[in-house]
């Protein structure tokens, strides 16, 4: 029997801020069951089209992209804030609420041509994942597909993504 996994969001009215209803992934990830569930309905779509390797954006894209990859057994390239990866990256900013904020990702993190997939918890504006999709493309890679656990579909990111092929588990 499969669960429904929208029992295991969490809603938070008012956080971060007045006026914001937040969606908290949590309770999914703290029920080995649920998260078993997502992961494996993430596999395979995954499967589906064929991909080489995953990369998530820090922090919460690793939850859900690391258990991806190794299930696979593919690698996992994390897209990380600025100052945290050493060596040779590429760089891609993106527009917060409030300023600016950007992702780095190692410049051999990717082989030309390699089929990705790009998964994060949360898709709201898009911006975060069109900023980890740009740095997959600068390297030559192809992104096959992006997957979520939560959509929030009033924000419209869908519109800043329309070229990708996109699974979100749950849509709110
Ligand atoms: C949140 C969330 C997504 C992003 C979604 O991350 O985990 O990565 O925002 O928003 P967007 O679609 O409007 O870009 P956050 O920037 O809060 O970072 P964190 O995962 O490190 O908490
Ligand atoms: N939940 C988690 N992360 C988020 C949200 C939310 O509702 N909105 C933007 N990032």
């Amino acid at each position: 029997m499969s669960l429904n996994l929208k029992d295991y969001v969490a809603s938070y009215p008012d956080f971060p801020e007045p006026g914001v209803l937040f969606r908290d992934i949590s309770p999914l990830l703290e029920n080995g069951e649920a998260y078993h569930q997502a992961t494996n309905q993430i596999v395979d779509y995954a499967k589906k089209l064929n991909v080489d390797v995953v990369v998530g954006p820090e922090a919460r894209g690793f939850i859900v992209g690391c258990p991806v990859a190794y299930d696979l057994n593919i690698g996992f390239a994390p897209a990380r804030k600025k100052g945290k990866l050493p060596g040779k990256t590429v760089t891609a900013t993106y527009g917060l609420e409030y300023g600016q904020s950007s992702l780095y990702l190692h410049e051999d993190a990717i082989k030309p041509g390699q089929r990705v997939l790009v998964t994060d918890d949360l898709l709201a504006t898009g911006g975060t994942i069109a900023a980890t999709s740009r740095l997959v493309e600068d390297l030559g890679g192809v992104v096959a597909g992006m997957a979520f656990l939560v959509e929030l579909v009033d924000l419209h990111g869908r519109d800043n993504i329309k070229q990708y092929d996109i699974l979100s588990l749950m849509k709110y």
